[in-house]
């Protein structure tokens, strides 16, 4: 039977639009169930809106309508924004959902029979900005530090939940599960926290103060608070306490939250699961925030980032990859739209879309189009292909996926990636393609590149969906009935030769065009008051174009690499440009020589050869160099070593 998996995102308040951030963790959640349906596993994945409380009501009151019209508006841009990133929830809560309410007052009246909600009066100091009383050792400076406002104090009658008799269960319950609360930093914070003594909750408001809420099933005069609602949501989603779902996919429960919303995730949800007696959910997922020029995003500095405009600027995978990569989970991140192109044309355009068009085009020019059959004979007589850096590559993937470290998984794809990219430069099929003989070599290459590619279109699948299948497509693999299911699970990643030979494979296109950075405003920088200067460059003196059409500027890629002895810069590479060279470089303070293995360069191919510190150079390579660094000039794409530069 296939194992359960069920995954949760915050329910969004419904006081305000859609922003990166909420995409952020409904695309991990999106990626976390697409990766578990690799395995044998049946996922169910929950996201909605959390629509009661004061905010709604203030916000709704500024547009002269109902809360009811209100949230209904609201909720519908969040639920309409997921299928548009591609995001496939089975499931949209509503906190104002009739099955869901009923719930609350279920779990209510039963913590209340049991005797663990009291009624007190109480005088409290109260943000109304976040709905919630304020011990003074919570607030920075006598604030809010949320809202960086003062709280009121207000004094009235309410009913509390006895938190504090939980508290030692629950330290020994984060002690005695590690990892539920991950990553490890944010047990730590919930443990520090939980050293101070644990204050009960108040979980009711009077209803002269506030009305848009789910009456106490035990008193009719009050509302209960939005958290004691919202979490609630997890399990009256899944038809809590007898539905079939409920009773499958509760007790593998996981949720994912941004740090903002630890406590109560941490300490609140955890006691009224107990006190309920419903089983505690398994793992509590943290990530950081994505801030703007290092600040928070916020309506009033103008920075917020709207997740459609970059999906239709940029295309939903790439938009999808670049969250994937650039948080590292659990951090803070700061989102720049210039960091994403870069990403896109250096991760995607590149080092993917590259690799992706060189070995189509070839199979084409060297098989007319047909995966190559190869034999084991020719197999043994080979250097090593490309089979164990694939599995090596899975295996990483696997581990890093299922412990939520995505940006590792991802770069587990990218060495296979680069990998292969070597394996061509090194390999050169179109010095193979020049000898008969070497025939058998040829297909044995292709062939690995072509299985490379089927696996790395498996293990991208979960992040970028679209671009997986086009790639499946693409290498003739039949079978793709439906976009979101996977095509290849984990068995058929870990398993080589998948590609049968015979398979036509259609011609090649660009997964992802390059982006021109000049050609684009990033939203993030619009306001941006960066002026730039005049320009006013300093040049040497002009030379005629006679002159300049004598450098012979060619292709080379570097074949082997090591440091000059007794020198800190200097750098002697073997270079194929259409024949074998060697030359000196003085970048050995940027780039370790491994770096350079594979890599294509720009080689100026007519200088005269000179003796530096004892080895011949027969050229020299193009590099922009600073005070600081220094970065060789490459092509843009893969291209012939030899190929001359006009
Ligand atoms: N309604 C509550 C959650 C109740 S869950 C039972 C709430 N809603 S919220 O609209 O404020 O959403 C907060 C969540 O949105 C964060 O925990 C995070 O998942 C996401 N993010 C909002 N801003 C974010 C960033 N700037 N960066 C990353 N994620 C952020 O709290």
């Amino acid at each position: 039977m296939a194992k359960p998996f069920y995954i949760t995102t915050p329910i969004y308040y419904v006081n305000s639009k859609p922003h990166l951030g909420h995409a952020y963790t409904t695309i991990i959640a999106d990626v976390a169930a697409r990766f578990h349906s690799l395995t044998d596993t049946d996922t169910f994945f929950l996201t909605g809106t959390d629509e009661h409380g004061d905010k709604i009501v203030r916000a709704a009151a500024k547009q002269n309508i109902t809360p009811q019209s209100y949230v209904d508006q609201i909720s519908s841009l969040f639920r309409s924004l997921w299928p548009e990133l591609n995001i496939r929830n089975n499931a949209f809560i509503r906190t104002t959902d009739p099955s869901h309410i009923a719930v609350v007052q279920e779990i209510l009246q039963k913590i209340y029979d049991s005797g663990d909600i009291y009624f007190s009066e109480y005088e409290g100091l109260y943000c109304f900005d976040c709905e919630r009383f304020y011990t003074e050792r919570e607030l920075e400076d006598g604030k809010c530090p949320d809202h960086e406002k003062k709280p009121e104090i207000i004094k009235e009658s309410n009913y509390f939940f006895k938190m504090s008799r939980y508290q030692d269960w629950l330290i020994s319950h984060i002690k005695d599960n590690p990892g539920f609360i991950r990553p490890e930093r944010y047990t730590k914070e919930v443990l520090a926290f939980l050293r101070e003594p644990l204050d009960d909750l108040c979980i009711s408001r009077p209803k002269t103060r506030l009305e848009w809420g789910i009456t106490l099933p035990f008193d009719e005069n009050y509302v209960t608070y939005v958290w004691f609602d919202a979490l609630i949501n997890y399990t009256s989603a899944l038809g809590y306490p007898d539905g079939d779902l409920f009773k499958k996919f509760w007790p593998v429960a996981q949720h994912i939250v941004a740090k903002d919303i630890l406590k109560p995730h941490g300490i609140y949800w955890p006691i009224m699961l107990k006190a309920a007696g419903i089983p505690i959910y398994r793992h509590l997922n943290v990530h950081g925030y994505w801030n703007i020029d290092q600040s928070k995003m916020s309506k009033s500095l103008g920075n917020v980032v709207d997740p459609l405009q970059l999906k239709d600027t940029y295309g939903i995978d790439a938009f999808r990859f670049f969250l994937m990569r650039d948080m590292v989970f659990g951090r803070d991140s700061d989102f720049n739209e210039t960091a994403l192109i870069e990403r896109i044309n250096a991760d995607l355009a590149n080092d993917l879309g590259n690799l992706f068009s060189r070995v189509i085009t070839m199979t084409h020019k060297y098989f007319s189009g047909c995966v190559p059959s190869t034999d084991s004979e020719t197999e043994q007589a080979m250097a090593p292909g490309l089979q164990q850096y694939a599995r090596r590559a899975v295996e990483q993937y696997l581990e890093a996926m299922g412990a939520f470290e995505f940006h590792k998984g991802l770069a587990a794809i990218w060495k296979l990636i680069n990998r292969s990219n070597k394996y061509i430069d090194q390999t050169a099929p179109w010095n193979l393609a020049k000898e008969q003989s070497k025939h058998k070599e040829l297909a044995y290459v292709i062939y690995n590149l072509l299985e490379g590619l089927r696996i790395i279109s498996g293990l991208i699948w979960p992040i970028m969906p679209m671009t997986a299948v086009k790639m499946q497509e693409h290498l003739g693999m039949g079978g793709i009935d439906d976009p979101h299911r996977p095509l290849l699970n984990v068995n058929l990643l870990l398993e080589w030769r998948g590609l049968p030979s015979g398979v036509q494979v259609k011609p090649s296109i660009a997964l992802f065009p390059r982006i021109d950075v000049k050609k684009r405003t990033p939203q993030s920088s619009k306001n941006s008051k960066k002026q730039l200067s005049p320009a006013k460059l300093e040049t040497k003196p002009l030379i005629d174009y006679d002159l300049f059409s004598k450098i012979d500027l060619r292709v080379a890629t570097v074949l082997t690499a090591r440091k000059v002895p007794k020198s800190k810069k200097l750098l002697q590479l073997e270079v194929d440009c259409g024949e074998k060279r060697s030359v000196i470089a003085g970048i050995a303070k940027s780039y370790a020589p491994d770096d350079l293995i594979g890599k294509q360069v720009i080689l100026v191919a007519n200088l005269k050869p000179v003796k530096i510190m004892g080895c011949l150079s027969q050229g020299m390579l193009i590099a922009a160099v600073d005070s600081s660094k220094c970065t060789v000039a490459t092509p843009d794409m893969s291209i012939d070593p030899g190929t001359a530069l006009s």
